[in-house]
């Protein structure tokens, strides 16, 4: 929307409802255009769910929750809430270029992290295992099967011979089948743990694979290990982070809306006017008004819930009825990185069927005398039941689940920091959750002004959880406003 040259919007009063991405980045480009923008924040901090936490960092969770006091140490820190970027959410990337916020990788896909699957049964039950090591006897067994069907000409009816030659030797090379076109192991599953290759007289011995009965039997066919090196599009290679935390992104935002935005300042009414909307918040045990000729309401839908309100019966019912993801983290400070020094893990993901769902590993501090990793992500109703838990018992849960997949737990622990999203006051979920039915009832009153009231935030868009939804919601909102006012100037 802001080409720097149409001033159109100069004078024109916007008040803005949060000083999350969404609410920031509607400040942000409404100013290149000339308005005149208030943002109003109940936190003492902006970001809103994109949220890094470290030493010093407090959050009480609602209604009388848990009160914590991060004590992490220097330099260390894990990411709340947004954690990664995809490489083609470009409108997120494009913004990090404009803002001046310096990237890293995140790795998200290591073949060295491990599935752990609780119940299963057979020789592998209740053992952890390297992703590479499921993952590439699956191939080869997978590929063994197929070559076999082809070689005996049951499978070849589309094929030509030629084509099933071909096929045949693209399987060997996917699974690493041998000459006789069988599974028997291959060096992409790694080496016997005292025989790497090495100086002199050591070509390494590889491993073993397991048996196909086996593998089938341990658990990890359930869906929550579909994801095994063939990672859904938004978490492909290549992620990114900036680099210190996520919240380096608010913080620049932050920074182009110097004495914009007003802090520790809860809304509590949000009133149509004549010309406009007229809001109500609390400053310092005082209600204050503020009035303007537009509204950018870009708070999460969970806190419109109990807002005194203008607003028309749709907008009320979309707040009421559109879920929202309950999902919770924690962040565990071990005093030895001993998932590098011991397992070589760099980065990634360990996936389990355990209430921990995921161990994520850290992707920046390489090689520190420390670390924080976050021992569970989880979702729906393992977050709940998490999320109910006191303080001291989500760190134990994390700590005796963890200890199955990285038995160093209890020796290298030093502190934690847990959430939950859904009881976090000033946000109260995730993010939206739509299926068919809900978006097709509720989010179209989203997308229009309830008068001279906009939508921001990403449970306005088909980019829902993520960054990049926050942003191009705010984008809309600016050109629908933008828009508005140059059919009426
Ligand atoms: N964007 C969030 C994340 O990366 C939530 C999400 C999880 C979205 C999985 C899609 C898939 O964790």
């Amino acid at each position: 929307p802001a080409n720097g040259q149409n001033k159109d919007g100069k004078g024109r009063k916007v008040i803005i409802l949060g000083a999350g991405l969404a609410g920031m980045t509607a400040a942000y480009e409404l100013g290149k255009l000339g308005y005149d923008c208030t943002v109003l924040e109940a936190r003492a901090r902006s970001g809103g769910r994109v949220w890094t936490v470290r030493g010093g960092t407090q959050e009480s969770e609602m209604n009388g929750g848990p009160a914590q006091t991060c004590t992490f140490a220097n330099g260390l820190y894990f990411n709340g809430g947004a954690a990664r970027i995809p490489h083609h959410h470009q409108i997120t990337l494009q913004y990090c270029r404009e803002l001046g916020v310096p990237l890293e990788i995140f790795n998200g896909a290591n073949e060295s992290a491990y599935l752990y699957n609780d119940g299963g049964t057979g020789d592998l039950a209740n053992r952890r295992m390297r992703i590479s090591d499921y993952h590439n006897d699956m191939r080869g067994y997978t590929s063994e099967l197929l070559a076999k069907a082809l070689d005996q000409s049951s499978l070849d009816q589309q094929l030509t011979k030629e084509d099933v030659e071909k096929l045949i030797d693209f399987l060997k090379n996917e699974g690493d089948l041998n000459t006789a076109h069988l599974y028997k192991g291959t060096n992409r599953r790694g080496y016997k743990s005292k025989s790497d290759p090495g100086a002199g007289n050591a070509p390494g011995t590889i491993t073993d694979p397991y048996g196909l009965t086996d593998l089938l039997r341990s658990g990890f066919m359930q869906p929550v290990f579909y994801n095994v090196g063939d990672y859904a599009y938004e978490q492909q290679t290549t992620l990114l982070q900036p680099v210190g935390g996520m919240d380096a992104i608010p913080k620049a935002l932050e920074k182009k809306l110097a004495g914009k935005i007003i802090f520790s300042a809860p809304v509590t009414e949000l009133r149509k006017t004549e010309n406009g909307v007229r809001v109500v918040y609390q400053k310092a045990g005082k209600s204050v008004e503020v009035t303007g000729e537009f509204c950018v309401c870009a708070l999460p839908l969970p806190m419109l819930k109990n807002l005194e309100s203008d607003l028309s019966g749709t907008v009320k019912r979309a707040a009421d009825f559109i879920p929202y993801m309950k999902t919770g983290k924690i962040g565990l400070q071990f005093k030895r990185r001993f998932w590098e020094e011991d397992d070589g893990i760099y980065g990634g993901i360990s996936r389990t069927n355990m209430d921990i769902n995921q161990i994520w590993y850290p992707s920046f501090g390489l090689q520190g005398p420390k670390g924080v990793l976050i021992g569970y992500y989880n979702f729906y109703s393992r977050a709940e039941a998490v999320g109910a838990m006191t303080i001291p018992e989500r760190e134990k849960m994390a700590m005796t689940q963890g200890a199955k997949i990285h038995p160093q737990y209890p020796a290298e622990f030093e502190n934690s920091f847990s959430l939950a999203w859904h009881r976090i006051p000033f946000s109260g979920g995730g993010w939206a959750v739509y299926d068919d039915a809900i978006r097709k009832k509720y989010y179209p009153s989203l997308l229009e002004p309830d008068d001279n009231i906009y939508f921001a935030g990403e449970h306005t868009t088909y980019l829902t959880a993520w960054m990049a939804g926050a942003f191009t919601s705010a984008r809309r909102t600016v050109e629908s406003i933008h828009a508005r006012v140059g059919e009426y100037t």
